[in-house]
C-alpha cells in the first residue's frame, strides 16, 4: 500500500474590487451583487476561512458551514466555539498546518490582504465594473507575479447592480 504524499498548505485569496481598488466603505460592502455573494459562498462553503476582526465584525457572526480564524491583536477577543481566534498571520497559516488543511482561503479586509499578499498562491478577484467612493482598498497586485487562470463574465441585471468579472490568478513559478 502506498502512503500519498500530505499535500502543502494553498493559500487563497478571495476578493470583490472595484477599478480603482476599493474593497468596502465604512465597514461595510458597498454593492449588491447577489450573484457575486453566491460565488463566495459556493467556493468557500466547507472552507477555514482567515479574516480580520473588523471584517468578523462586519459579518456580525459566523458565516455558516464555514471555520472562521479571526485574527485581533486583543488577547481576549470572543470568538464562538468551533471557531479560532489568532494574533497574527504566521500564527493562522501554523494552525492551518497543524490542522492538515490543504487548503485556506483569506477573505478580508484591506489590513488582512495586504499581509497576506505576499504568502498567496491563489487570487480569485471579482474584478467589479465600477469606481465607487471608499475607505479600504486592495494592494496593488503586481502583473509580473500572476497569470490568469480563469476568467467568468457576468453581466448586470435586476439584481446584480454592475458587471463583474470573476478572475482567477495563480502565482507564476519561475
Ligand atoms: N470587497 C471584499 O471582498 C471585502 C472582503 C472583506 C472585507 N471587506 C471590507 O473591508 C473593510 C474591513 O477591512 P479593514 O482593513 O478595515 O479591517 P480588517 O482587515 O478586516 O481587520 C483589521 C483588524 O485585524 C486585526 N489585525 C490586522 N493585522 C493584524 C496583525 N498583524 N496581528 C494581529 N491582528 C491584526 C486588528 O484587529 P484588532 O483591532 O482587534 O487588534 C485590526 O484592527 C470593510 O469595509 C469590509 O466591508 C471587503
Amino acid at each position: 500500500m502506498s502512503i500519498g504524499k500530505k499535500k502543502e498548505l494553498k493559500v487563497s485569496i478571495i476578493v470583490a474590487k472595484a477599478k480603482n481598488n476599493v474593497i468596502g466603505k465604512d465597514n461595510q460592502l458597498i454593492w449588491r451583487l447577489p450573484a457575486d455573494l453566491q460565488h463566495f459562498k459556493q467556493t468557500t462553503l466547507g472552507h477555514h476561512i482567515l479574516m480580520g476582526r473588523k471584517t468578523f465584525e462586519s459579518m456580525g457572526k459566523p458565516l455558516p458551514k464555514r471555520t472562521s480564524i479571526v485574527i485581533s491583536r486583543n488577547p481576549d477577543y470572543p470568538v464562538p466555539d468551533g471557531h479560532h481566534l489568532v494574533h497574527g498571520m504566521e500564527e493562522a497559516l501554523d494552525l492551518a498546518r497543524q490542522k492538515g488543511l490543504e487548503k485556506i482561503f483569506v477573505i478580508g479586509g484591506a489590513q488582512i490582504y495586504k499581509q497576506a499578499l505576499p504568502l498567496t498562491d491563489e487570487l480569485i478577484v471579482t474584478e467589479v465594473e465600477a469606481s465607487p467612493e471608499g475607505d479600504v482598498f486592495f494592494p496593488e497586485m503586481d502583473p509580473e507575479e500572476w497569470k490568469v487562470n480563469e476568467r467568468v463574465i457576468h453581466s448586470k441585471d435586476e439584481k446584480n447592480e454592475f458587471d463583474f468579472t470573476i478572475v482567477t490568478y495563480l502565482r507564476k513559478t519561475t
